[in-house]
Formats: C-alpha cells, structure tokens, sequence
C-alpha cells in the first residue's frame, strides 16, 4: 500500500511536465481506481493442489496463498510457480506457508487437503479420516478467513462439503464443491469420443453424488443443442455413462492419482467467482427444497458469480432420471448420517 503522505509528496514532485503528470495519473488509477488483486487460498498443496495453483496463476486470476503442514512444500511451491509466473508476465503474488493466518483476506478457499483415494478405494472409504481433517481445516477457515468463499474438493465430496458448511456455519452458498464440474467434463469427453466431435459443441449435465450414483442426463446433454440420446445409439449412450462412472477408478488405478481433469474444473469454477462470471455448471450445492430434496450436498446445474451459488438451476427430470437421482440422495444421507460429530436434520 502507498500512504497517503507519500502520494502527496509524490504529486509536488512530479507536477512539473506532462509525461510525469500521465506517469502519475497511471499510478493513481493503479492505486485507488482499479480494484486490487483478488486472494485465492489452497490448503493441500501436493500433485492437484498444486497443479490447481499452477493453473490460477498462468490465468491470472489472483494472488495466491499456499498452505499445506509439510514444512517446506507450500513454501518451495511458490516460489517456483512464482519463477513461472515471471516467465508469463503473469502478475500474482505467490506466498507458501504452514501457517493458516496467511489465509487472512483470502476472498475463495479451495479444499484440497485430506486423503486421496488408493488404487481399489471407494470415494465413501475416505470418509472417516477425512471428517477430521477436513473439521481441522474449516476451524481454521472460520477464525482467519470468516468472510471467504469455500470451494470442496476433498472426497468423499458430497459429504465434506456438507461437513464444511455444518463447521463453518457460513450461509450454504458460501460452501460449495467441484465434482459436477469433473463429472461431466468427463461425459463430455466420452460422447465427442463416440461422435468424432469437439468437446466445445458439447454441453452435458451430470447431478447426484460424485460417486458410483452419479446421474449422468442424456436427455440434457446436447451437441449445439441436439440431444446425445437423438445422436448416440441406447448402447452407445450406456457406455459414455458406465466410463463416466469408473474413469476416475481407471486413471487412479493407472498413475496413481486424478490430477489434470480435476485441477482444470476447479480453475474454471475459480474463474467464475473471480470474474463473477456467473457461468452455469454442475456443482456440488446445498439444496433446501430444489429437486423436492432437503439439507443435503448434491451435484445440480447451478449459477456460480462472485457471492457463491447464486441460483440452483431446476431441470424436469422424467420417472427414471428421478429414482436414479433419489438412489444417490439416499447413499449421501447415508454417509452424512455417519458423519461422527454433525447432526443431521
Ligand atoms: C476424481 O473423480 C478422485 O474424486 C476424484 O477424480
């Protein structure tokens, strides 16, 4: 920040000519007319958060804040993704720490941290050691960063994100989480793959839980607004759903870990707060009565802008799209049900 004092000083200085008068004009728009640099904060900074950062960064969406307990990690992070960022031009201000006060400010939170899922593991395995971390970390949220956004990332996704909320006591549209996003990316990818189209003319919807419920809609997912189910054969249209389902099984059980796929659907969401772009996207968002549902996290169309989740988008789902979509509401209040210490209503 330039004090005021300075500023005034700064002016005497330089009132002398016109090309100082429009230096200093610049500088006064920099500083009191542009709004600043919005902070992003990522707590987990191994292979996706830190994959996540790389993207924020290279779009320049805002100044970072690493944090991870690995002494070391978040901190060499910055320091080379802010090397990159030099390379780029890119101006964002990248601070690794073990330290949750450096969240202080922070306008988004994304919730990288906890377990990720072994070769052979269900998303529903992680959930008891990840309920205590991810309690940890929304307590931490709450005392240095009690204004921010909270984006979930952590699995099993549908239920730390209904932890989150229950923790933080933020308004549900504050607390939100990304697998729709990934979920239909990932149909996204498998109906251009039958069709021999680009992934861009294609729009698919996915809702329900990020797990093997998951409610992949044919009917909704359009190629420039012609429905796949129209395009794709019944079994073609099966098998863009089953690999949908199990993709994620497949690369983890390949390399390891999701990485890619999951860092740009984040970076995407990232970018519709920032930019309050307010894009519609599958997410994992509080439902109070939409879809006939209650106090639960679930995957559903949703408008995303700089305040959160703005709107959940209603579809009118036929019989069969209904009881799918009732067998994932099932299996999440399940899960939340053994949830150790939130009661659910
Ligand atoms: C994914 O679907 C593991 O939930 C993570 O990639």
């Amino acid at each position: 920040m330039v004090n005021i004092d300075r500023k005034v000083a700064l002016t005497g200085i330089f009132l002398k000519n016109d090309e100082t008068i429009s230096m200093l004009l610049t500088l006064m728009a920099r500083v009191w007319i542009l709004p600043s640099r919005r902070l992003i904060s990522i707590i987990g900074t191994g292979k996706l958060g830190s994959a996540v950062a790389l993207q924020v960064a290279s779009r320049e969406l805002g100044d970072l804040r690493l944090v991870d307990i690995i002494q070391g990690l978040p901190q060499g992070e910055a320091l080379d993704l802010g090397q990159m960022a030099a390379e780029q031009g890119a101006d964002v201000d990248i601070v690794g720490s073990n330290d949750y006060k450096d969240i202080a400010g922070s306008d988004l939170v994304v919730v990288v941290g906890g377990l990720g899922r072994k070769p052979g593991m269900t998303r529903l395995d992680l959930q008891e050691k990840n309920e205590d971390i991810i309690r940890g970390i929304c307590d931490k949220i709450v005392e240095y960063a009690p204004k921010t956004l909270i984006l979930m990332v952590t699995n099993p996704l549908d239920v730390m994100t209904y932890l989150a909320w229950k923790v933080t006591g933020f308004e549900p549209s504050r607390v939100f989480g990304q697998s729709g996003m990934l979920d239909t990316m990932r149909f996204k990818y498998f109906i251009a793959k039958a069709l021999r189209v680009s992934t861009s003319s294609i729009q698919a919807v996915v809702i329900g839980e990020h797990g093997d419920s998951m409610v992949p809609l044919p009917r909704f997912s359009t190629v420039n607004g012609v429905p796949i189910t129209e395009l794709l054969s019944p079994a073609q249209v099966a098998e863009a759903i089953e690999r949908t389902r199990k993709i994620a099984a497949e690369v983890i059980a390949l390399k390891g870990a999701t990485i890619y796929a999951p860092a740009h659907g984040i970076t995407r969401m990232v970018e519709s707060v920032i930019k309050d772009k307010k894009m519609v996207l599958c997410l994992t968002a509080h439902l109070n009565g939409e879809y006939g549902v209650k106090d639960i996290y679930l995957d559903v169309p949703a408008v995303l802008g700089a305040r959160g989740v703005e709107r959940v988008i209603e579809l009118k789902l036929n019989d069969e799209e209904r009881a799918a979509f009732l067998k994932s509401v099932e299996v999440v209040k399940t899960a939340v049900g053994h949830l150790k210490t939130v009661k659910v209503s």
